[in-house]
C-alpha cells in the first residue's frame, strides 16, 4: 500500500520512519516533509493545507492511506475533504477536531461527561471577563484564547493584574487573531504534567504508553514556552494503575461524549493532564500525536503502526491485540536554532548527522531541516529530535546526549536536563 503523511516536523519524520518498516508499506510519501522524511520516505512538494493538491496527488499515486500529523489541516477539515472523495484517511473530522480547536467546546464537553478538569468560566465579552476577575477573590488563574494559537494562547497568571492584562491582550488586542473571540478563564492547577495518548476508531480505545514533554525553553523549566524541547516515554509518574484510571475516567467518557454529540472521534486522542494531589485532571485535548512525544513513543513501539492505523480507519481496532513495546525507555532531546522560540537564523549546514545516527539505539529525527546543494541545513526553530533507547532512563538520556555531541551547526543549542524530572 502507498501511504501519504501530511506535515513537515519531527512527528512526521517519526511516522514516516515507523511506517516504512511495515512489510505492507510500499511507497511512503510525506507532504511537504523535511530532509529526514526524504531520506526515510519520499517528499512531495505540497503544503499541508493545500487540500485539492493533496487529493489529486493521493488519487494519481494510488495512496491507500493518508495520515495527518499537525492540527491545522485537521481543524480545517482535511478528513472531510478526503472522505468526500472516498480516500482513506486517519484523523478526526473537522467537527471532531473542535476538541482541540475550541477550548470552550472542549471544556463544555468535559463538564457534561463529568471528566476531571479545572473549574472554568467562558466569555465572549472582554468586559465581562474582566468584571468576573474583579468581582471574585484574587486567586491564581489561567486565561486561554478559545482557538488554535500554536500553544501560545494560554497565559498562566499568578494574580488578578496579570489576568486582566491577559484578557486585554487576547480578547481586545487580539494578539492571536480570532482565537481570542472567546476566552476560558480557569482555576490554576498545581502538579506535574503528563501526556496520555490513545488511538481510537470511535468505539475501541488503544491507549499508548504515558509520556512527558518539556515545554519550557530553558533548563529547570525556566524561560518561555516552546513547542517542546524534549520528551521521554514511559513517564514513571503515571503507573499502570493511574493509566488504567485515566483510561476509564478520561478517555472512555470523552470518546462516548463525542459520539453522543454526533462528532464521532477517529484518530489520536491526546490528553494533556496535570497530576494534582487530587488525581489527574485534563488541561487540554489534542487531536493528533504530540511533537516531540511521538518520537520516543514510536521508538519504543514494536507493533506495526500501519496495521493499527489501518484498523482504526476500518473501525476494527477491537481486532488488534495489545500493543507490543520495547521495555527500554526512550528519551528525545530537541536541538534548536539560536534565538528559538523567538526569531532565529536559517540555512546553516548541519555536521555530524551520519556519526550520530550510526550510534547504537539512536535515531535522529529531523524537524526543521531542508536540503540545499546536497547538504542538510537548519530551516526551522526546532531542528532535530535526537532520540535514544537505554536500559533505564539515565542510560537513554546518556545515549541521546552522546549523539547530540556529534552534531553541530552555528548557534545550535538544547536543554541539558531532558528526562531529569523522570528521575527526581
Ligand atoms: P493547554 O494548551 O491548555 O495545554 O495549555 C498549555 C500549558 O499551559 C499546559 O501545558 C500547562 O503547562 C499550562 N496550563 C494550562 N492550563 C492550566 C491550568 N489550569 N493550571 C496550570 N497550568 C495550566
Ligand atoms: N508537545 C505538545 C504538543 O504536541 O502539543
Amino acid at each position: 500500500m502507498n501511504i501519504l503523511i501530511v506535515g513537515n516536523g519531527g512527528r512526521e519524520h517519526a511516522l514516516a520512519w515507523k511506517i516504512t518498516q511495515s512489510p505492507r508499506a510500499d511507497r511512503v510519501f510525506v507532504a511537504p516533509g523535511n530532509a529526514g522524511t526524504d531520506y526515510d520516505g519520499e517528499n512531495v512538494d505540497i503544503q499541508a493545507t493545500d487540500f485539492p493538491a493533496l487529493v489529486k496527488f493521493a488519487k494519481e499515486n494510488r495512496v491507500g492511506l493518508t495520515v495527518v500529523g499537525p492540527e491545522s489541516p485537521l481543524a480545517a477539515g482535511i478528513v472531510d475533504v478526503f472522505e468526500a472523495e472516498r480516500l482513506r484517511i486517519f484523523g478526526p473530522t473537522r467537527a471532531a477536531a473542535e476538541l482541540e480547536a475550541s477550548k470552550v467546546f472542549c471544556k463544555d464537553l468535559l463538564r457534561h461527561a463529568d471528566v476531571p478538569t479545572a473549574e472554568y468560566h467562558s466569555f465572549t465579552d472582554p468586559d465581562e471577563a474582566q468584571k468576573f476577575l474583579n468581582d471574585r477573590e484574587d486567586v491564581p488563574v489561567v486565561v486561554k484564547a478559545d482557538g488554535l494559537a500554536a500553544g501560545k494562547g494560554v497565559v498562566v497568571c499568578t494574580g488578578r493584574d496579570e489576568a486582566l492584562q491577559a484578557v486585554d491582550r487576547l480578547a481586545r488586542k487580539k494578539e492571536f487573531g480570532t482565537s481570542g473571540d472567546r476566552l476560558v478563564i480557569e482555576e490554576r492547577l498545581d502538579g506535574q504534567e503528563a501526556s496520555v495518548l490513545a488511538i481510537t476508531d470511535g468505539r475501541t480505545i488503544v491507549t499508548l504508553q504515558p509520556a512527558q514533554d518539556h515545554k519550557a525553553a530553558l533548563d529547570g523549566g525556566a524561560g518561555p514556552n516552546t513547542g517542546g524541547m524534549g520528551a521521554y516515554c514511559p513517564a514513571p509518574l503515571v503507573d499502570d494503575e493511574m493509566l488504567h484510571w485515566i483510561e476509564e475516567r478520561v478517555l472512555v467518557p470523552t470518546v462516548h461524549a463525542m459520539k453522543r454529540a454526533r462528532r464521532p472521534f477517529l484518530g489520536v486522542l491526546y490528553a494533556g493532564l496535570m497530576i494534582t494531589s487530587q488525581g489527574p485532571k485534563v488541561l487540554e485535548f489534542n487531536v493528533r500525536f504530540g511533537d516531540p512525544e511521538c518520537q520516543p513513543l514510536l521508538m519504543r513501539l514494536k507493533t506495526d503502526l500501519l496495521d493499527v492505523l489501518d484498523a482504526a480507519v476500518d473501525k476494527r481496532l477491537d481486532r488488534i491485540g495489545p500493543l507490543q513495546w520495547d521495555p527500554r525507555p526512550a528519551v528525545c532531546v530537541v536541538m534548536a536554532s539560536q534565538g528559538y522560540p523567538g526569531h532565529y537564523a536559517k540555512g546553516q549546514p548541519i555536521r555530524g548527522l551520519v556519526d550520530a545516527d550510526a550510534l547504537p539505539d539512536v535515531k535522529v529525527f529531523h524537524a526543521g531541516t531542508a536540503m540545499r546543494n546536497g547538504e542538510v541545513v537548519a530551516a526551522g526553530g526546532r531542528v532535530l529530535g535526537v532520540t535514544a533507547l537505554g536500559e533505564n532512563i539515565a542510560k537513554a538520556k546518556l545515549n541521546a546526549y552522546r549523539a547530540v555531541k556529534c552534531i553541530r551547526w552555528p548557534g545550535a543549542w538544547c536543554r541539558k536536563d531532558i528526562s531529569d524530572k523522570a528521575m527526581a
